[in-house]
């Protein structure tokens, strides 16, 4: 009996060695070491992806496919700009008298970052250098250097003179050991202020925290003009309706922040940026532990090793590698899912957006009706503002829905509610119901 089960634990001691031994070597495979060990060491403040690329050229091809690779555009997404503006009509009069109202993509690769913004309207970057925080990795080097006195140096000045590479893989590693690091101060700066040091974040974190460098909301501080992150406290603090009261803070002029003021409705309007970090929180997703990484950067083969994909683009191009490491479903299945969501998600965005249309135009009758209640108009203003940056977060999160459809369904049924209430009060104004 005795010898029996010794047989048994030996066996199974043997399985878990060899397995143990697959899953070293896979990973050997996968983490793929330096290669050109003659290349002299990646300098401390190399920002040219080239020049990574000697070292890593599996990577640097892979990065290269973001812009490389064919335009294909997803039911929602892809990584052709086409413009927002004329599949959304609505937001023509949602962002009038802003530059987003004038012209406004759908984004795409991380390659394409520089020469994107270098083409926008110049009502879109009048803000200064800090429009280009997020869109290169000379932007450490520029920090360092000029302090918070950088952000409100002139763009196309130091776009001409001193930008020379998009996002990079400088922004992400530290070319001493590849670790992921966090480039950006707003995002460090934000953290510690929920009291979590970002030096400190597991693996797997750091997998998600990267990319919440630049794809958050944000704000530009009303004097330097310095990146900031709109956070509360604590991880409840980045919902939008939480977010709204930061924005109502006694730090500004009357009381709150706004973008602009709309032309036609008057209403002291905020333009949400993209909350993709923050919307992501508390998903089913996030919850489980799976980080942006996970769908976005699989693990691909690349003749014999396995590379984290560099291609940062629409999971829905690799639904096999992206999500077949977990759901088992067929690619047909698991697209279907994401296509049911975005669409449900979809619907009842341009039903907020109508509403929304409408509350501008029925406070811009009362505005110029002869004896409309003055309060019952700044009520609607106020519900409008409320409800405009409700649909805007909704909006402008990349991924119509999918990172965390409970709490998007959520902030739209807030929107259409308030935008309901801005027309009521509107129409109360002048007398009408
Ligand atoms: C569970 C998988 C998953 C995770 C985790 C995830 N995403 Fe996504 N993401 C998707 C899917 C699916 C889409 C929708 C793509 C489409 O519509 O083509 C998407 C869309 C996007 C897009 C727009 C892409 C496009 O083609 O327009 C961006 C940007 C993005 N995600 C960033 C992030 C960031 C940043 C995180 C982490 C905070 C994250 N994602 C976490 C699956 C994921
Ligand atoms: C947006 C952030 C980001 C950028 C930019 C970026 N990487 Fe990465 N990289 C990652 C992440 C995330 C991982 C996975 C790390 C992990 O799981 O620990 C990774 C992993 C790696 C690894 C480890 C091996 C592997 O396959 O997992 C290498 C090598 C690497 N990247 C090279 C590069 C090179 C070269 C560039 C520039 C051409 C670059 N990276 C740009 C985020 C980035
Ligand atoms: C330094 C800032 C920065 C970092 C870090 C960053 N991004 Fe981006 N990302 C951008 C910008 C800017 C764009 C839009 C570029 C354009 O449209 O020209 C973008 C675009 C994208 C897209 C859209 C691609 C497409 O085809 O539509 C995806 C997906 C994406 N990022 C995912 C991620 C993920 C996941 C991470 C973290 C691993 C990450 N990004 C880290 C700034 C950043
Ligand atoms: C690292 C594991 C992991 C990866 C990768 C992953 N998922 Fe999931 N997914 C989960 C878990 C865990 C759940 C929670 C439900 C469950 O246990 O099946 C979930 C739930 C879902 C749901 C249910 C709806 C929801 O959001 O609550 C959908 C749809 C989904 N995943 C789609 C995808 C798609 C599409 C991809 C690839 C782009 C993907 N997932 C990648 C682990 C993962």
């Amino acid at each position: 009996m005795v010898g029996k089960r010794s047989i048994i634990v030996g066996s199974i001691i043997a399985l878990l060695l060899a397995l143990g031994g697959m899953a070293y070597f896979y990973n050997q495979n996968r983490v793929v070491l330096r290669e050109g060990p003659n290349l002299p060491p990646i300098g401390e403040k190399e920002t040219d992806p080239a020049v990574w690329g000697e070292h890593y050229p599996r990577h640097y091809e892979s990065y290269r496919d973001a812009a490389e690779a064919p335009v294909i555009r997803t039911k929602y997404g892809g990584n052709d700009p086409f413009s927002k503006l004329e599949e959304f009509p609505e937001m023509t009069t949602l962002f009038k008298g802003y530059g987003f109202g004038e012209e406004y993509k759908e984004e795409r690769g991380h390659p394409y970052a520089v020469q994107d913004i270098g083409e926008i309207n110049p009502a879109r970057k009048k803000s200064g250098a800090v429009c280009l925080t997020c869109k290169s990795a000379n932007i450490p080097e520029l920090l360092e250097e000029y302090g918070d006195e950088f952000y409100s140096l002139d763009f196309y000045k130091v776009k001409d003179e001193r930008i020379k590479h998009a996002i990079a893989c400088s922004d992400c590693h530290d070319p001493k050991n590849m670790a992921l690091r966090i480039t950006r101060p707003a995002l460090r700066e934000a953290l510690f202020k929920m009291g979590k040091d970002v030096d400190q974040a597991s693996r797997q974190e750091m997998r998600t925290l990267v990319c919440a460098q630049c794809h958050v909301e944000y704000y530009f501080t009303p004097d330097k003009k310095v990146v900031t992150f709109p956070w509360g406290e604590s991880v409840e603090g980045m919902k939008p309706e939480e977010v709204y009261e930061y924005f109502r803070s006694d730090e500004y002029a009357e009381n709150q922040f706004v973008d602009w003021v709309h032309p036609d409705s008057q209403t002291p309007v905020l333009k949400a940026q993209h909350p993709d970090y923050e919307f992501f929180m508390n998903s089913t997703h996030q919850a489980a532990g799976v980080a942006c990484a996970d769908c976005h950067m699989p693990y691909v083969k690349q003749g014999n090793v396995k590379i984290t994909s560099h291609f940062l683009a629409s999971p829905l191009r690799t639904i096999e590698e992206s999500c077949h490491v977990c759901h088992r479903q067929d690619s047909e299945y698991i697209k279907e899912r994401v296509y049911h969501i975005q669409d449900n998600n979809y619907n009842l965005l341009k039903i907020s957006a109508d509403r929304n249309v409408e509350a501008v135009k029925e406070i811009q009758l009362s505005l110029a009706y002869t004896g409309a209640n003055e309060e019952l108009i700044k009520e609607a203003q106020e519900y409008h503002r409320q409800s405009q940056w409700l649909w805007d977060w909704m909006s402008a999160e990349n991924s119509m829905g999918f990172h965390n459809p409970a709490e998007g369904l959520n902030y739209i049924g807030k929107s259409i509610d308030f935008a309901h209430r801005a027309i009521q009060a509107a129409r109360q104004a002048r007398g009408s119901e």
